[in-house]
């Protein structure tokens, strides 16, 4: 349901494809009133097809909700939210080009009230505000240091809903798990559906941002262990999550950027 009204504006089809082009290549397939921006994507209709399979698990409305969409990319799933009439949407990514991709899908659409910074996901502390539902939506496996991205958005900005997808390999059962093992225990390890997280020296995919790969039980544990509740696995590889309190966290706060004066 499209809860936010919607200003359409007048922007010439010609002179829109050249904006479009002027800015790609383009890995958001979004319809800017005609004229699509990813057409040939290598994924096919992407995010779009993916979006239809786990839009009904989310909620329909959000006015009066904020969200915060880390590695918002061309804004995709940004608009998507002011679709549903989020009160503010702030997007963040690490890449200008991306940053104006979303600033001029959201201009042609009309959604003009949605803000775009560039920030990276290691300093979402700076933002000083927690956020109803935050997006971390294919940005894990790219990073370097991927759980202490999960801890930081804990930390800094998520008050309630995540929504979470990874790009996984390997297992994609999950196994059972004892709550501790002794110290001779290292069957477990050979276990393929054993949470693992396969570390890329070189490229996979053509992609050299491509670092850390878990397979399902990887995942899941490290968004338990960051303190994320797994609400639902609404697709294969996406879930939503809520915030809650993280295991082992009456040890202290875990490794947060900037420290905690608790912490000092
Ligand atoms: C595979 S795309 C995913 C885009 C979108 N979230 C989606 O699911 O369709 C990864 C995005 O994360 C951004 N990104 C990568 N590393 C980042 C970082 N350290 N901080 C913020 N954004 C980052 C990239 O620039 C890119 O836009």
């Amino acid at each position: 349901m499209d809860v936010a009204a919607r200003r359409l504006r007048p922007v010439e089809a010609d002179d829109l494809r050249e904006r479009i082009d002027a800015l790609g290549p383009w890995f958001h397939n979004i319809n800017l009133n005609g004229v699509w921006t990813a057409p040939d994507h290598f994924l096919g209709d992407y995010p779009g097809a993916k979006f239809k399979r786990f839009a009904p698990h989310l909620p329909d409305d959000l006015r009066g909700k904020t969200v915060l969409d880390i590695g918002c990319n061309a804004g995709f799933y940004s608009i998507e939210m002011k679709r549903r009439g989020a009160s503010r949407v702030l997007g963040i990514d690490s890449d200008e080009r991306y940053l104006a991709q979303a600033r001029l899908a959201a201009e042609v659409l009309g959604y003009e009230d949605i803000e775009f910074a560039k920030l990276d996901v290691y300093d979402v502390g700076a933002i000083g505000e927690k956020f109803d539902l935050v997006i971390f939506m294919g940005v894990l496996y790219h990073l370097r240091h991927p759980l202490l991205a999960l801890d930081l958005i804990r930390e800094h900005v998520a008050r309630d809903l995540l929504l979470f997808q990874s790009m996984q390999r390997g297992s994609k059962f999950v196994l059972e798990l004892e709550g501790d093992y002794d110290f001779s225990e290292d069957g477990i390890f050979f276990e393929s559906s054993f949470p693992k997280l396969h570390f890329v020296e070189r490229e996979y995919s053509h992609d050299w941002t491509n670092w850390w790969v878990p397979n399902r039980a990887c995942t899941e544990a490290m968004l338990r262990s960051a303190g994320f509740s797994i609400e639902n696995r609404i697709e294969e590889e996406v879930y939503l999550c809520r915030a809650a309190e993280r295991p082992y966290a009456k040890f202290g706060p875990a490794a947060v950027y900037p420290a905690r004066e608790d912490a000092r």
